[in-house]
């Protein structure tokens, strides 16, 4: 198998959980295994998560075809219920979990596999979902919001400027059945970019639109608040939760439970600005740029 994800802020992260070697870590967003893999090198073991099946098969080869596959318990379902997802696994890993790691967002196999839509560089049917148990898919919530959704979703979510103009050509353009895979959605937002003349974006123009749809359709915002209320408790003393976090609202989410935990009197922050990628990592891997990751730690 090749091609794997490439794991950003890999050794800060992992060095930051300090990991003991027989010791349980969990990996609340599996991937392609990177960060599991290096925690496991390091004589650690792991409960790894993720809400998608496809990850949980490749980590899983991976993990077999390395002969380590003995040190880690994979499970399918969503931090949301992070509780549940290890109660369920007391008998082999018990309470003592000494660290949790959040790689958030999507992986480089579910960005270049075509048939989930998550890219705007590849045909497809606009799906967007990392969990195929979800009903929702991005065509149906492009179907049926308002101009008004639209254009809070791509201001909100997206962080767009010309939000109105893009909710605008949308509906224009479902009306007449104008958008129902990728390409036709990425068409739209470059159309609105090439009237109002901005050619020179550094990034796609429909970079943010595709996140914002992402993230309302995996309700991404919602999981992470409920995952980091559930680490929190799950976690040892001593022990260290690493959120790598791509958006700026979800930075804010991990930032503010950190700060209350720490009022709380559960710990400290170790990071009291945010931990970014090297200008090396970010030539390396353009997917970088914009990770920040934050490191709390119990006491
Ligand atoms: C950026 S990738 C992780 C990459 C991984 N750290 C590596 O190095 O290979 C994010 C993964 O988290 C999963 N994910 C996102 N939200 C999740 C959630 N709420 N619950 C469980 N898994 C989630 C996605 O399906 C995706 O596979």
């Amino acid at each position: 198998m090749e091609g794997y994800h490439r794991s950003v802020l890999l050794k800060g992260a992992i060095d930051a959980l300090d990991i003991k070697a027989g010791n349980w870590y969990l990996d609340c967003t599996l991937g392609d295994g990177g960060h599991t893999l290096e925690i496991l090198k390091r004589g650690g073991k792991v409960v790894g998560i993720d809400v998608d099946p496809k990850a949980l098969e490749r980590v899983h080869k991976r993990l077999g075809s390395l002969g380590v596959l003995g040190n880690a318990v994979l499970i399918q379902g969503n931090f949301r219920d992070l509780k549940n997802l290890i109660f369920s696994q007391a008998d082999t890993v018990g309470s003592k979990i000494k660290g949790a790691i959040f790689d958030l967002g999507v992986s480089s196999l579910q960005l270049e596999s075509p048939e989930r839509g998550f890219s705007f560089a590849l045909e497809g049917p606009l799906d967007m979902r990392m969990d195929p148990g979800l009903q929702v898919r991005a065509l149906d919530l492009l179907n049926t919001l308002t101009r008004k959704e639209l254009n809070e979703l791509f201001r909100n979510l997206g962080e767009e400027k010309y939000s109105w103009k893009l909710a605008d050509a949308l509906v224009s353009a479902r009306e007449v059945g104008q958008v129902t895979t990728t390409k036709d959605l990425a068409e739209v937002v470059e159309k609105v970019y090439r009237r109002m003349g901005i050619r020179d974006s550094k990034i796609h123009p429909a970079t943010r639109v595709f996140q914002a749809l992402r993230m309302v359709i995996n309700d991404e915002l919602g999981a992470l608040q409920e995952g980091l209320d559930q680490v929190k408790e799950i976690i040892e003393k001593n022990g260290c939760i690493v959120v790598i976090s791509f958006h700026s609202l979800e930075d804010r989410i991990v930032k503010n439970a950190f700060k209350q935990w720490k009022l709380a009197g559960l710990g400290e922050v170790l990071t009291r600005k945010p931990v970014v990628p090297s200008d090396q990592e970010i030539a390396e891997n353009p997917r970088s740029r914009s990770a920040k990751m934050r490191v709390f730690k119990k006491l």
